[in-house]
């Protein structure tokens, strides 16, 4: 598989067109951004970890029956996937209290929520991803009705496919977000990446931060954390 022009650069990851029209390199970088861009650092390993820790994820949820982009991981910060057109929503599904949420409504961080909150954010830097409901999704025309309906669907069970693996590493999911786009046949597929730097991760029994909350909040090595997140996972895989 040759690697061909760099299609798009993201804050943690670069795209690049391949020999095949519908397959894509992502290549995950070893930059680490919070707050909208305005905090910024690299760590050495973050791009290789993400990349094995997602391409882990992705192919589990594909068993799973949950359709998304990853099709193999290449090398350390490589993986193949699928061309799709990204939807301009961020969809963050919460089972426990933190981030925007806590500080948005006034709970407590840690509250576990008696059902798991989707929220839909949209995908706008100059804007700064704001949150949004179904109707400015219907009059920004973003995405119809039951591709929305399909998309929240399939967060869920991600959701529960999510919940149940981590409980295996002793990892309380406590939220995340997704991203989808569609492929060539107009198929609402997962996209973009499933990781530390996109979901919130807890050790069960301290509570302690594995996830990019480590960097938002300065809270020590992030490489650190997503190895323990990438070794338990491959422990539970090893056993299950
Ligand atoms: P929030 O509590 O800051 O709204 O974040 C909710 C979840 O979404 C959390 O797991 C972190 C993830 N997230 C991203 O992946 N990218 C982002 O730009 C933001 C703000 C959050």
């Amino acid at each position: 598989m040759d690697k061909g022009q760099l299609l798009y650069e993201g804050k943690a990851k670069r795209l690049f067109e391949t020999d095949q029209s519908d397959v894509l390199i992502v290549e995950y970088k070893n930059d680490l951004t919070a707050f909208n861009g305005e905090k910024k650092a690299q760590e050495q390993g973050k791009g290789a970890l993400n990349n094995q820790i997602s391409s882990i994820l992705f192919e589990r949820l594909n068993r799973e029956g949950i359709s998304n982009h990853w099709l193999e991981q290449l090398n350390q910060t490589e993986q193949l996937v699928q061309h799709n057109e990204i939807i301009p929503i961020e969809v963050v599904v919460r089972n426990i209290a933190a981030g925007s949420l806590a500080k948005r409504i006034g709970l407590k961080e840690g509250r576990e929520l008696a059902f798991p909150i989707v929220e839909y954010y949209y995908k706008d830097d100059d804007l700064g991803d704001p949150l949004i409901n179904e109707d400015h999704i219907k009059l920004l025309n973003l995405v119809n009705q039951s591709d929305l309906n399909q998309m929240k669907e399939m967060a869920l069970k991600v959701n529960d496919a999510l919940i149940e693996l981590f409980e295996a590493c002793e990892i309380k999911l406590v939220d995340f977000k997704l991203e989808f786009g569609y492929d060539r046949s107009g198929q609402i597929i997962l996209s973009d990446e499933v990781s530390p730097d996109t979901c919130r991760l807890w050790d069960i029994h301290t509570n302690e931060k594995l996830d990019k909350d480590v960097f938002r909040q300065g809270l020590g090595s992030v490489e650190h954390a997503y190895k323990i997140i990438l070794n338990r996972l491959k422990g539970a895989l090893s056993h299950g």
